[in-house]
């Protein structure tokens, strides 16, 4: 088979049909580029959903996957492993100050499950405040406290009670936290799905203050902002604000499913053994992965090249007259107008971006060594685009 239309119909006949995909069928990635099997090449702006913060398939994650696996795949947390010690170490090297104990998983809904368990067993509450417009992933609990209800409908009775306050609203979030003294406040502190809208930072130091006071867990889901995607290793370091958990997944393995839970050093004192626990959290070809990805954000400055990407992205945006909003490689481009022709028209270019809940918006999350004259081809293509149009 060489086609893209044979592989999209060999899938199709038994992969449970939940995903809305793009007809096309990838096969290679290198830095910003994917190949489909036809060996067209696309730029990645979408950034393989928000993981390729490295580019795709650095060469240093790929070699330390490779060693890794000569050596042993898997064992599980019944034993210590080189690969995890040296993990877990950089990890809490780079996290906060204080937040030195770090909690492996598989998936950034399953990270968010863990931070609100530890939550509720740290305070003895079991109801969680969230934001509107949030997205925490698609398990139950992770589910009741995402926002769309496309998303959670049918699934409402699933968890303990959450109250949702607006993003940005001060007042009203210091209010429902001193009222209702949940066990937890969880939330995604840039929202990407929600078309990359954020809030002062005095928002969030007013829900760190209120959360001390009430006697909650501030938890921030950076599933998509961490590992350095914002211009700091995670969003709390850059707007200096101190929450009582971080969940990490996406760019966390350089490509390999991961996610980790980084948890203050108080709070991590009050979890027991036998609390948590997960069969392939910690794995040794995820933990070599991570060890690698980690050192890859450091030694290439990864952070600062989100910063860049952003300020050529905001200038370009701006030249167009096209408000923008998120920070680093996280970028929500406001079109005034629905995007989906748009995308649809990247796409048919050989560029791919993505959706959000609000049609006028579109998603960027490109990787770290996306290049100006990549970005440069970005906006030539939508010039033309919106010429035609
Ligand atoms: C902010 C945020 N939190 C949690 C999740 C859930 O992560 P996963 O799909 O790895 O379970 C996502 C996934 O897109 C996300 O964007």
């Amino acid at each position: 088979m060489t086609t893209n239309a044979e592989w999209m119909a060999l899938e199709d006949e038994t992969q449970l049909a939940t995903y809305k995909k793009w007809p096309i069928a990838l096969a290679k990635g290198y830095g910003s580029t994917v190949e489909d099997v036809e060996g067209r090449t696309y730029l990645d702006l979408y950034g393989g959903h928000c993981v390729a913060f490295l580019g795709h398939n650095h060469p240093h994650v790929v070699q330390a996957i490779k060693d890794q696996a000569d050596q042993l795949l898997f064992y599980s947390n019944a034993a210590y492993a080189p690969a995890r010690a040296r993990a877990s170490a950089r990890l809490a090297r780079m996290a906060p100050e204080g937040m030195s104990k770090v909690f492996f998983i598989n998936s950034g809904a399953e990270a968010n499950e863990s931070a609100m368990k530890i939550a509720r067993k740290a305070t003895g509450r079991a109801n969680v405040v969230a934001v509107e417009g949030d997205f925490h992933g698609r398990t139950l609990g992770a589910l009741a406290t995402t926002w769309e209800t496309q998303y959670r409908k049918g699934y409402e009775k699933a968890f303990g009670p959450v109250t949702f306050i607006p993003l940005g609203d001060s007042e009203t979030a210091r209010e429902v936290i001193l009222r209702e003294q949940p066990a937890a406040v969880i939330i995604e502190p840039i929202q990407s799905m929600g078309g990359m809208r954020t809030a002062p930072v005095e928002y969030f130091q007013t829900l760190e203050a209120a959360c001390r006071e009430a006697g909650s867990m501030l938890i921030f889901d950076e599933v998509q902002t961490g590992v350095g995607r914002t211009g700091a290793f995670t969003y709390a370091q850059l707007i200096g604000v101190r929450p009582h958990m971080i969940t990490l997944a996406k760019s966390l393995g350089g490509g390999v499913p991961v996610a980790a839970v980084l948890i203050d050093d108080a709070v991590a004192a009050k979890v027991g053994y036998g609390e948590q626990g997960t069969t392939f959290g910690g794995g040794m070809l995820a933990m070599a992965a991570v060890d690698a990805a980690l050192e890859v954000v450091e030694n290439e400055h990864l952070s600062q090249r989100a910063r860049f990407i952003w300020d050529t992205l905001e200038a370009g945006c701006r030249e167009r007259g096209l408000r923008c909003q998120g920070a680093g490689c996280l970028m929500g481009i406001d079109f005034g107008q629905p995007v989906g022709p748009i995308i649809a028209g990247l796409r048919a270019k050989g560029i791919l971006t993505g959706g959000s809940a609000d049609p006028n918006i579109m998603r960027l999350m490109p990787p770290a060594v996306l290049t100006a004259e990549e970005i440069g081809s970005f906006f030539a293509a939508i010039d033309e685009i919106l010429v035609a149009a």
